[in-house]
């Protein structure tokens, strides 16, 4: 098992990254406890497979447990489950000093992150991570929260977690599409910062996505070390924090135009997004042509949704994805803002992008 400390003074907590940790979540949560119970928040995905073990590895140190079940899928992620959960929790009787689980991916990570915070002014919760894109980026950092009819995460609240429990093993029930689509978001830390750590996946990628445990442990390690070194020095998101968001700017406006569907994953569209943003770099003469080349060609090897045209169906045109993105919550007194790079493992945010930049950008990839 590996610790990651994410260092926020008396917020501070661990991440623990290890095969087969939910059978030791007992052992590992009951010291937080001021009394012997917890709430566990899960959706039906996760709860058919693994809400049985958690609820043993607890019971096994007399921690009694009760379950809330949602319905899976990015919809919870929104008002009406929202207040489902606040008031189980209220009628569950859990108190300031109680322990609420996060039990499953993002959206359940987020939704009862934002319930924590807002319960009683708040209560402690822990994260339990079931897929890759949550142990490495949504788990830890403390962004909570939910989307409305004007957005996504456009209501919610830094809620730091207690701990952050990663179970490498239970990546193995994870399908390879939505595995991949964490991936990208693993790709993202090397690419913004790290290019050994990038360097290291062009050779390991291929066995950690066939399901190599030590290769799995150290790409989630290496990546939650990340977050948790970017957290720590800017917690809200003043400065380097937005550094994780390298290929948001275009996944967003790329999961808006497909509706938030199965067309496109989260995940997915920032894997695009990053190869788009080294290409704007090269364009705009930041890096030369040797790193988006690079960029593209690890995620065609991987398997990955790498260009546009890898998206099923049709996208509007360049204007109408130039208008989407500048709605993203970045564009900061209508200046296009994107986080651009010098080469791998080099970004830095870029304010006052050319717009005519990026539309060239995207009709040459359109046409491409
Ligand atoms: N997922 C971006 C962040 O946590 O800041």
């Amino acid at each position: 098992m590996n610790t990651v400390d994410v260092e926020l003074g008396a917020r501070s907590y661990e991440v623990r990254i290890g095969g087969g940790l939910i059978g030791s979540a007992g052992q590992l949560v009951a010291p937080l406890l001021r009394r012997n119970r917890v709430a566990v928040v899960t959706d039906e995905t996760v709860a058919a497979l693994h809400l049985a073990a958690l609820t043993a590895a607890f019971e096994a140190e007399g921690v009694a447990v009760s379950s809330l079940i949602l319905p899976p899928g990015e919809a919870t992620k929104g008002w009406p489950q929202f207040a489902t959960c606040v008031e189980w929790l209220l009628q569950e009787k859990i108190e300031r000093r109680d322990m609420v689980v996060a039990f499953g991916g993002g959206v359940i990570g987020d939704l009862v992150g934002f319930a924590a915070a807002v319960l009683r002014r708040g209560v402690r919760f822990v994260q339990i991570p079931t897929t890759l894109l949550a142990q490495v980026d949504s788990s830890v950092g403390g962004k909570t929260g939910i989307n409305t009819a004007q957005g996504k995460n456009l209501v919610g609240a830094f809620h730091q977690p207690s701990l952050v429990l990663a179970d490498i093993a239970v990546l193995e029930t994870l399908s390879r599409r939505d595995f991949l689509a964490g991936y990208g978001e693993v790709v993202k830390y090397g690419l913004l910062g790290d290019p050994l750590f990038f360097e290291w996946l062009e050779v390991e990628g291929s066995a950690m996505a066939a399901g190599d445990r030590a290769a799995r442990l150290r790409a989630v390690t290496r990546s939650v070390e990340m977050k948790a070194g970017i957290v720590a020095r800017d917690e809200t998101e003043e400065g380097e924090r937005a550094l994780l968001n390298l290929g948001h700017t275009f996944c967003h406006a790329l999961e808006k135009t497909t509706g938030y569907s199965d067309r496109l994953l989260h995940g997915e569209g920032v894997a695009i997004g990053c190869a788009l943003a080294f290409e704007l770099s090269q364009r705009l003469g930041l890096c030369s042509q040797e790193a988006p080349s690079r960029v593209r060609a690890h995620l065609r090897a991987m398997g990955m949704k790498t260009d546009l045209a890898d998206i099923p169906g049709d996208l509007p045109g360049p204007e109408a994805l130039l208008a989407l993105m500048a709605q993203d919550k970045k564009v900061i007194d209508g200046r296009l803002r994107f986080v651009l790079a010098r080469g791998i493992g080099q970004a830095f945010v870029a304010e006052d992008v050319p717009p005519e930049a990026v539309l060239k950008l995207l009709s040459d990839a359109m046409a491409g």
